[in-house]
């Protein structure tokens, strides 16, 4: 470890204010992040946690342009929502700003801009595809084609989303522009890049040989990035929404969005501390820390620390990057167009005052060295057997236990057991275990020690049975009651990173202000005759219907990806199957064989047919509407199934007796149901 840090700036990926935040981007980046915020900020550390929108690049643009807006409005939007439903669960930013601000659009530009002077940036031209029609060069995103990889239509010249082959717009089979449809021309367009190139031996001495403690799966791309050589990227875009590239000529051009989001961590520091933030960026006493998610890795560890470097002036880099690899749901990616994910505003609206089991199973199972899967069973079983029976019954019996003893008290301790003494010991090598771990940003060991400070005290009141010695020795009763107090208290403290609103609800219960975390490890946190609040429940029971009415959800929207995924191919999916019925129900129907002797168009209808048939029974009339997929003539003399005992209906004045078994799919094609030879009319069908 070695270096000594005064203050601690932690940071977490800006999510793209074009959509709400999923469990995937919990898992990866803000739970992780707050649980670390809240572990030094409760030990006394100087702590910013910055937080914020990302609210610039393509995929914004394009999304107002579908829904016939803005693309101030979408950010405008989606903003509110992710700030509100980050706030609900309890992440603790110091700020959440975003970057279509007035100070991040100054901070961003003039950070640009002294690169730019300080001639820091190669300048290129290049040939870039240009949208005739509409008079703009087209981000890659804007430009659409046929996969040259899978033949799928519709790939994006950055990406093909049906193979998720990596493309260039020149690799596009008939590239046509997403804006008018239109013809493209390649034109000449200038940009700004920044020579990754030549910060390769620094980043090699910087990462490969000074940061070897990083997560392996961080050091591990770092490493074949490097090993692979850098390439200048550019830091410019042809583009109307984003920060405008602040030097003369460079009208229509904007910042790349990923050159100006990082800065936002900058910017949003400003915003918070302008006096101050120099403090937080420039002194090498400062611990700074991002909180990633895979994807983000190369931005975070390769592109903005050569920023920094490129721009000098005392600017620190990360001194850790503990990146997260990807959370999974149901077996499946989490995706936003496939709408495959548990949205935080959802959950929260489903699950109201649950947002500690959320926290609980995100950090449980989260994908911290390789991707992990969310299932709403797993997230049920998490509660019920770990927050339900663990955790909060061993709180309950403790605190119950004291009110039906001792009225509320906190019971004096006496003469120690060894079992006592044992379960004493075990505190401070629980709290060693979960701060070490916390500490190296292992945040899931670090939740199964504060589990396992719940276990010990489950085991203990399972071992000592105070309610059997209640009868006949008051004293050991006292002396097991305070020590499980105790470990109510220290788990108050130990849960409190992970399960804020638990902890707070515990502190409330034990009737205390707060617990600092040195009075951690303690068996004197809670003093003799201390009065405690009534006994509240920190957790319930989740039922089955709650989570089978997530997995319906689910499946629904399943079912309408594969209907969708189908009409595109040119099949529409099958009708799910209709309810069960019985038996009887079914020979409830007289299905018969049957011929048609005569068919009519009837008058001023397209669709009815008036069919005379002979049912073996009888010879009758039924109104059919084939008439779009059968000509009369087609109909006479066809064998075919009726269902005989349908009650008469009048159709068009005309009485209809039965009804025409048609095979109908999903596109409407009907065709009528024959008996595979000839049979006599009047044949049952069953
Ligand atoms: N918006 C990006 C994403 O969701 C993350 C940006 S992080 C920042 O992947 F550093 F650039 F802000
Ligand atoms: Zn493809």
């Amino acid at each position: 470890m070695g270096k000594e840090f005064k203050r601690h700036l932690i940071t977490s990926a800006l999510p793209y204010a074009n959509g709400p935040v999923h469990i995937g981007h919990l898992a990866g980046v803000y739970v992780p992040a707050d649980i670390y915020a809240r572990f030094l900020r409760l030990k006394g550390e100087d702590v910013l946690f910055i937080g914020g929108s990302d609210e610039h690049g393509v995929p914004i643009t394009i999304k107002a342009k579908k829904e016939g807006c803005t693309p101030q409005d979408v950010v405008d939007k989606y903003h509110k929502i992710i700030k509100d439903s980050f706030q609900e669960l309890g992440i603790s930013f110091d700020i959440y700003s975003r970057t279509s601000s007035a100070t991040h659009h100054k901070t961003a530009a003039a950070f640009f801009k002294k690169l730019y002077d300080e001639g820091k940036f190669v300048e290129k031209e290049s040939e870039q595809f240009f949208d005739v029609e509409a008079n703009t060069f087209l981000a890659d995103r804007y430009i659409v084609g046929t996969c040259p990889k899978c033949g799928a239509e519709g790939a994006y010249g950055d990406q093909c989303e049906k193979c998720g082959s990596t493309l260039s717009p020149d690799e596009l089979i008939n590239p046509k522009s997403v804006i008018s449809g239109g013809e493209l021309v390649k034109k000449p367009t200038k940009h700004w890049y920044l020579p990754l190139d030549q910060y390769e031996g620094w980043l090699k001495e910087w990462i490969l040989e000074g940061h070897k403690e990083w997560k392996t799966n961080v050091y591990g791309q770092c490493k074949s990035w490097i090993d692979g050589g850098l390439q200048p990227r550019a830091v410019s875009r042809d583009l109307d929404w984003g920060v405008p590239v602040p030097v003369e000529g460079a009208e229509g051009k904007v910042l790349y969005v990923w050159f100006d989001a990082p800065i936002g961590y900058i910017s949003n520091t400003i915003e918070l501390l302008p006096d101050e933030w120099e403090k937080w960026w420039k002194s090498e006493d400062t611990k700074m820390v991002h909180f990633i998610g895979k994807d983000n890795i190369v931005f975070h560890c390769i592109v903005f620390p050569s920023m920094l470097k490129a721009y000098g002036d005392g600017f620190i880099l990360p001194e850790n990057v503990p990146a997260n690899e990807f959370l999974n749901l149901e077996g499946d990616k989490i995706s936003t167009s496939r709408n495959w994910a548990v949205w935080l505003h959802e959950y929260l609206v489903d699950f109201p005052g649950k947002q500690d089991v959320l926290r609980y199973v995100l950090c449980a199972n989260a994908p911290e060295t390789k991707d992990n899967d969310f299932t709403w069973k797993d997230f049920q079983t998490r509660n019920n057997s770990e927050l339900v029976a663990i955790y909060g019954n061993f709180v309950n019996r403790a605190v119950v236990l004291t009110h039906k003893y001792f009225e509320g008290k906190v019971p004096a301790v006496g003469a120690l057991a060894d079992v006592d003494k044992e379960v004493l010991a075990e505190i401070p090598q629980i709290k060693a275990s979960l701060e070490h771990n916390l500490s190296t940003y292992k945040f899931r060991e670090a939740l199964k020690d504060a589990m396992n400070l719940a276990r010990l005290g489950n085991k203990y009141l399972t071992e000592t049975e105070p309610w059997k010695l209640a009868k006949t020795d008051m004293e050991r009763v006292a002396t097991i009651l305070n020590i499980s107090l105790q470990l109510c208290a220290n788990l108050a403290v130990a849960f409190e990173p992970f399960l804020p609103f638990s902890s707070a609800k515990l502190v409330n219960m034990l009737n205390l202000a707060k617990i600092g975390w040195n009075e951690f490890g303690g068996s004197e946190i809670l003093a003799a005759g201390h009065q405690l609040n009534p006994a509240e429940l920190l957790f319930a029971k989740i039922e089955d219907a709650e989570i089978q009415a997530q997995i319906d959800k689910l499946n629904a929207t399943k079912a309408a990806n594969e209907a969708a995924a189908a009409e595109a191919a040119g099949t529409p999916a099958p009708l799910p199957q209709k309810e069960e019925c019985t038996f009887d129900d079914f020979m409830k129907m007289d299905i018969r064989t049957a011929t048609v002797l005569e068919a009519v168009k009837v008058p001023k209808t397209d669709k009815l047919l008036k069919l005379t048939i002979d049912t073996g029974i009888d010879t009758r009339t039924i109104v059919s509407g084939i008439a779009e997929h059968y000509t009369p003539e087609e109909m006479v003399g066809k064998q075919i199934c009726i269902l005989a005992n349908l009650a008469p209906r009048k159709i068009k004045g005309i009485e209809s007796k039965g009804m025409i078994l048609m095979a109908k799919d999903e596109s409407g094609r009907m065709k009528f149901v024959t008996p595979a030879e000839a049979v006599d009319n009047g044949a049952c069908v069953g």
